[in-house]
């Protein structure tokens, strides 16, 4: 749930950053996840935290040991009385904190039937899972933090004592964390720190502020930053996520790039131009391991389409050959979308890339992708790169949500549907009137 997590591939650059410093003290800024904390944890540091949000503010409470002010709001009094037991002490508050975020969803939209349930079948289990998270939390308590800063980074760095090592990822994303934490924010009275958000000048300011402050500093960007480009000391690229540039006053140059995708070979036979589709043939979705889907997309999607990584894929079959796949992930901002990253045919003819997208607004493909994700499931999203300013592919099926034009020339397509349209079956009869 936690946005802008440290990669995992970052995290040894940042240990050997670290380690070539030789300090006995670290100060995180923008703690989040407490992700460089964690990354520290068996170095024998003396960590120093600091962070705006709720949700720092009850972990790195608990993790210093420092008192926590939290307690519900009177919307929190009326949504979720039975929370109040919760913030008895740092532990118990930070564990109901990140409970609550799980349910941020539903907590934000109460009124809808969903919510409704999920919030009545809470508020009985609510004893019993905090119980039991609280139990995980204090058996594995991930890291020992010496202080918790509530507050602005830039007032963080300028009480540090001089020449305090300093590492910080600053948001990745302008304002997404308020976005994140405004539902539970609103259940909640704590002692929230004004600040400013953090946006491509602010990170200007922050430079100059820890540059005056120490002379070994580590900062990880989303993006490349021209006037530090000699500091640069390692670049993370990921498959279907945001690169991250490392930069520290020194240590060597790292270079982590995604790692190959796993392939298997599909042994099912695929339609070919002349299997007869007819008011008789089966249509069926099948879910596939992500090695298979890889096998098939790499041989029949369009080479110059870009391709991240799905969570899942189905196969799309017709009297037991393959006519198509599509892979899907979590829409990233909002809950209930899930987004198309690929779905193609195996073939241009026939028009089997609309059967695929019929099966993919099937009832059967929204429980599929209802089981994979979690959660319940209302939109599919997609985007289309093209040279037109429609696609064709998409076109009355999907609506047309944005168009962005490119450097390229071409345009950025946004689509959405509703999910869960027609059973498969009706999907498929519509779709052989239509194009048979
Ligand atoms: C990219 S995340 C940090 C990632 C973190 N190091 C981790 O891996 O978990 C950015 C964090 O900056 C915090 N933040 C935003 N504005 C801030 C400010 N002005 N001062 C301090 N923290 C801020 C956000 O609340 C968010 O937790």
């Amino acid at each position: 749930m936690f946005l802008g997590t440290i990669p995992a591939a970052a995290r040894p650059i940042l240990r050997e950053i670290v380690d070539a410093w030789n300090p006995t003290t670290l100060a995180v800024g923008c703690s989040g996840n407490f992700t460089i904390e964690r990354t520290m944890a068996d170095m024998g540091l003396e960590l120093h935290s600091c962070d705006v949000s709720l949700y720092s503010y009850a972990i790195g409470s608990a993790l210093s040991g420092q008192p926590v002010e939290i307690e519900l709001s009177e919307r929190g009094r009326e949504l979720v009385p039975w929370v109040a037991d919760s913030f008895g002490d740092a532990d118990s508050a930070a564990v109901a904190i990140m409970l609550l975020l799980d349910y941020a969803p539903s907590l934000g939209k109460p009124e809808r039937i969903y919510s409704r349930h999920l919030l009545a079948a809470l508020a009985l289990k609510w004893p019993e899972l905090h119980a039991r998270a609280l139990a995980r939390f204090r058996a594995k308590r991930p890291v020992q933090v010496a202080s918790y800063f509530n507050g602005d980074v830039r007032q963080f760095i300028a009480q540090l004592p001089a020449d305090t090592p300093f590492m910080s990822f600053p948001p990745f994303y302008k304002g997404g964390y308020e976005r994140l934490f405004r539902t539970i924010g609103e259940l909640i009275d704590w002692p929230a720190p004004s600040y400013e958000i953090i946006d491509d000048n602010a990170v200007e300011v922050l430079l100059e502020g820890v540059c005056a402050k120490s002379e070994r500093w580590c900062i990880g960007l989303k993006e490349e930053h021209a006037p530090i480009a000699h500091l640069l000391r390692g670049v993370v690229e990921r498959r279907g996520s945001i690169p991250m540039y490392i930069y520290a006053s020194a240590g060597p140059r790292r270079y982590v790039a995604p790692t190959g995708v796993a392939v298997a070979p599909l042994l099912l036979p695929v339609v070919d131009a002349v299997d007869e589709i007819t008011a008789d043939s089966i249509v069926e979705i099948r879910r596939v391991a992500l090695p298979y889907f890889e096998f098939v997309r790499a041989k029949y999607l369009a080479k110059h389409i870009a391709t991240a990584a799905p969570s899942a894929a189905a196969l799309v079959l017709v009297d037991g050959k393959v006519a198509g796949a599509f892979g899907i992930v979590a829409e990233r901002y909002r809950s209930n979308g899930a987004y198309l990253l690929s779905d193609f045919a195996v073939s241009r003819q026939g028009r089997l890339s609309k059967l695929v997208l019929y099966a993919a607004l099937s009832r059967e493909a929204q429980l599929l992708i209802e089981q994979v994700l979690n959660r319940r499931i209302r939109r599919l999203l997609t985007t289309a790169f093209s040279e037109h300013p429609v696609s064709m592919k998409y076109r009355g099926l999907f609506k047309l949500v944005s168009r962005k034009p490119q450097e390229d020339g071409r345009f950025q397509l946004n689509y959405e549907s509703p999910t869960g349209r027609w059973t498969l079956q009706e999907g498929f009869e519509t779709w052989l009137k239509k194009n048979r």
